[in-house]
């Protein structure tokens, strides 16, 4: 039994999430977890550390292994050792693809509201965004229109952008959605047909809570990778740095089937200076891999409580405010458009200004993530629960005190 209720003070080590805000102010914004790590993994790196060579590295065959084991174990896929890559960080490696698989001033399909950094990496590196926003469904859940998708890219087309590369979240940040089967078939479908390159982000794969859907009855994630028939032109990028909360160690892996591809990213990594894996990222990957399954049911099933609660306390407190519950990651969306104009908030972007200045609890503007994101709101959910709802209660109280009629 872990103890995920505890809260241990991060400021002063430099937090990003903690280091960054007021003294007073409980942050549930950048994806980051407020739980300690597998306990097991801080034995073994400061074993590791006690050993006086730090020098270059290169992975162990045990580090892949590992890799594979979780990916079997975890979701019922077999990997190849060949079609695993080590990388430097999930971002890194989606910027790496963009560089390789397109060119100056052509496109990149994104499905938006999405992670920030999707739009950073194809924009710093001067390509052109194409942005399709992610219908609803009645229940408030994102759903792909695929009809949408290829005609925005004919509109690209018809001025001019080639948009020879896709990148897809799956699970989706900010929207928790989990494509299953037929979504994910009908996007890789799409840019088959279109003869485009998919790098399928899946660092949230871990993070699903009905996991008895897919893949045999391992987990409802399906990866792009999966899928044989696509799985030429599918390149995932993934990691244990969200799963087991190592964002700092900034390390994640690819799986490419397709050789030439892999070749592509390979020689890219080379070039990048970006082969060479880190002393305590790579060992830690491998022990999480091996001995962390235990620590993570744990944690899901206390996030899926936890998640469940917050979603109820937001909808029936906070004003203003419609929750929708994950079916995965730790991140919460929210509409807040009602909250919004009633607080006489510009966007949701002086709505989280105000909530962080007035109420103490800083979360994410959903302006942020791009179109159909702009009337939200996103939670992380991933704090000891007694914190997380101290936060809530703070965003309920704003909303009750702020709001008019
Ligand atoms: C979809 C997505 N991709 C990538 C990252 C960051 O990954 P990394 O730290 O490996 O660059 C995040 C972090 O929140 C994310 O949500």
């Amino acid at each position: 039994m872990y103890n995920f209720d505890e809260i241990i003070s991060r400021r002063g080590m430099g937090s990003l999430k903690w280091d960054t805000v007021e003294e007073g102010v409980i942050p549930l914004w950048v994806a980051d977890m407020d739980f300690p790590c597998l306990p097991e993994l801080r034995q073994v790196l400061t074993r590791r550390a006690e050993h006086p060579f730090y020098g270059y590295r290169s992975p162990l065959e045990s580090y892949y292994e590992a890799v594979r084991f979780w990916y079997k174990t975890r979701h019922g896929l077999e990997t190849d050792r060949d079609h695993i890559l080590a990388g430097p960080g999930t971002v890194l490696s989606l910027g790496i693809i963009v560089r390789e698989f397109s060119v100056e001033g052509e496109g990149v399909l994104i499905l938006t509201p999405v992670y920030t950094p999707f739009f950073e990496v194809i924009r710093e590196n001067r390509r052109k965004v194409v942005e399709v926003s992610l219908n609803r469904d009645s229940g408030g859940r994102f759903v792909l229109d695929i009809a949408e998708i290829e005609r925005e890219l004919d509109r690209a087309g018809g001025g001019g952008i080639r948009t020879p590369l896709a990148l897809f979240c799956s699970p989706h940040n900010p929207g928790g959605r989990v494509w299953n089967r037929e979504e994910t078939a009908a996007f890789l479908e799409m840019a088959k047909r279109r003869k485009m390159i998919v790098a399928s982000d899946e660092i949230h794969c871990d993070f699903v809570y009905n996991r008895e859907k897919e893949n045999g009855g391992t987990s409802a994630f399906v990866s792009a990778a999966s899928l044989e028939d696509y799985a030429d032109r599918v390149i995932t990028v993934s990691g244990a740095n969200k799963t087991f909360n190592l964002g700092g160690l900034h390390v994640s892996h690819f799986v490419i089937r397709n050789s030439g591809l892999r070749r592509i990213i390979e020689a890219a990594l080379y070039r990048e200076a970006a082969h060479q894996g880190d002393v305590f990222a790579e060992l830690a990957v491998e022990t999480v891999y091996r001995l962390g399954a235990p620590w993570l049911d744990e944690l899901c099933a206390y996030l899926k409580e936890s998640i469940g609660e917050a979603v109820r306390f937001l909808n029936a407190e906070a004003p203003g405010i419609r929750a929708v519950e994950p079916e995965g990651t730790y991140l919460i969306w929210a509409d807040a458009r009602t909250l919004t104009e009633r607080t006489d908030c510009r966007n949701t972007a002086e709505l989280a200004r105000r909530l962080e200045k007035e109420g103490k609890v800083k979360i994410t503007p959903g302006s942020i993530y791009g179109r159909g994101g702009e009337d939200c709101i996103r939670i992380n959910a991933a704090s000891p629960h007694p914190l997380l709802m101290e936060g809530l209660e703070r965003i309920a109280e704003w909303a009750a005190l702020n709001s008019h009629r």
